[in-house]
């Protein structure tokens, strides 16, 4: 009995599949750093998409390898592999999202902004390319710092004459996603249930939960509220700490990431009830940008949810007015660097 309806179930997810699959798989998604620690799993992930025709993969090393492996899986989205400048901006031609997550990641000891300068010049290079070959994708930035990379990302648009705001995301989806986990296991909730927004920036401090808004309503100590603050702003460390010194999280973070694209491309769709945390260009505080759940829609960002900002905690109150200063820094330095040698 258990093997026929394992049959059945199989089958009708199956016929739902490939019924879904043919009506909608016609998004294309770029992937650049898709050799990396999250290229790798995040391309997976996406090749898992019913709704992506054509997965591009770039990296400077190492490409085709994965990608020959992915092309076996036998999910519809057709696989190609792109390496080096001049096969970039190939890769870029007609597509709909690109997501960047090419840099080096931390080692124990190391903030998000000590990634800098090396970091900061290769989101720059790509960014280039992006505005070039596919200046109306949806653009999604992995790589830190991203308080500052999303920041360049806009200059180099700005300077390149594509800037569109509603298109420029940095992908905060790790922080939510983190905020989930942690609060799901510490309030011994179900996790499908929980939705914790995640504002401010993504790093260290400037990643302010907001546990006052979260759902389920759910009510903490003052020790609850600062342990479960800390280890979220934290959980980025936890893990590059775990990994002494192989890199920083990548599975959690395609994950996040894989979500993030997939929200996406459901707006792209027609869905018209999409909501996520990101790191964007916005007036809902006096910084230039500012993470927070925006909706997205067709054409990316359609309006920051501004209620979130509004009767806050005093933890959080506090928690927002001290990181303004840091992340004012690292939005300035961002800007900085990309019209240095203008
Ligand atoms: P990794 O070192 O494993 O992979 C990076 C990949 O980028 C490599 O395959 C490398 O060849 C490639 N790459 C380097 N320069 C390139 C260029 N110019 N063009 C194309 N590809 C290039 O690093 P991992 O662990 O995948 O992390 C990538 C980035 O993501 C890091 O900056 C890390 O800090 C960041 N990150 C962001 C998170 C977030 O929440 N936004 C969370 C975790 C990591």
């Amino acid at each position: 009995l258990g093997y026929k309806i394992t049959t059945t179930h199989q089958q009708t997810l199956t016929q739902t599949q490939s019924k879904t699959l043919k009506v909608n798989a016609s998004f294309k998604v770029a992937i650049l750093g898709a050799a990396g620690g999250i290229g790798q799993p995040l391309s997976l992930l996406i090749k898992m998409s019913p709704l992506v025709s054509d997965l591009h993969l770039y990296d400077i090393a190492n490409v085709k390898g994965v990608a020959a492996d992915l092309s076996h899986c036998n999910t519809p989205s057709k696989v190609q592999d792109f390496t080096g400048n001049n096969e970039l901006s190939n890769c870029l031609k007609d597509i709909d999202i690109v997501v960047i997550p090419a840099g080096i990641p931390r080692k124990p000891g190391m903030t998000r902004d000590d990634l800098f300068n090396i970091n900061a010049n290769i989101v720059k290079s790509l960014v280039e390319a992006v505005a070039d070959n596919s200046p109306n994708a949806f653009i999604h930035i992995i790589s830190n710092p991203v308080n500052s990379t999303v920041p360049i990302a806009a200059e180099i648009l700005k300077q390149k004459g594509v800037y569109n705001r509603k298109k420029l995301f940095g992908v905060t989806t790790l922080d939510v996603v983190r905020a989930n986990t942690f609060v799901a296991q510490k309030k011994n909730l179900k996790l499908i249930d929980v939705d914790v927004p995640v504002i401010g920036g993504h790093a260290g401090i400037t990643i302010l939960p907001l546990l006052s808004k979260m759902k389920p309503n759910v009510s903490f100590t003052d020790d609850e509220i600062e342990e479960l603050s800390v280890r979220i702003q934290n959980g980025g460390t936890e893990v590059v700490e775990a990994k002494a010194g192989a890199g920083s999280a990548t599975l959690s973070m395609a994950y996040a990431a894989a979500r993030f694209v997939e929200s996406c491309l459901r707006a792209l769709d027609g869905d018209s009830d999409v909501y996520e945390c990101a790191f964007v260009e916005s007036e809902i505080t006096e910084l230039p940008f500012f993470a927070s759940r925006v909706k997205i829609g067709r054409e990316g960002v359609e309006g920051v949810v501004s209620s979130d900002l509004e009767g806050l905690s005093e933890y959080e109150k506090k928690g927002l007015e001290a990181l303004k200063g840091e992340l004012k820094g690292s939005i300035e330095k961002g800007v900085a660097f990309a019209n240095k040698e203008k």
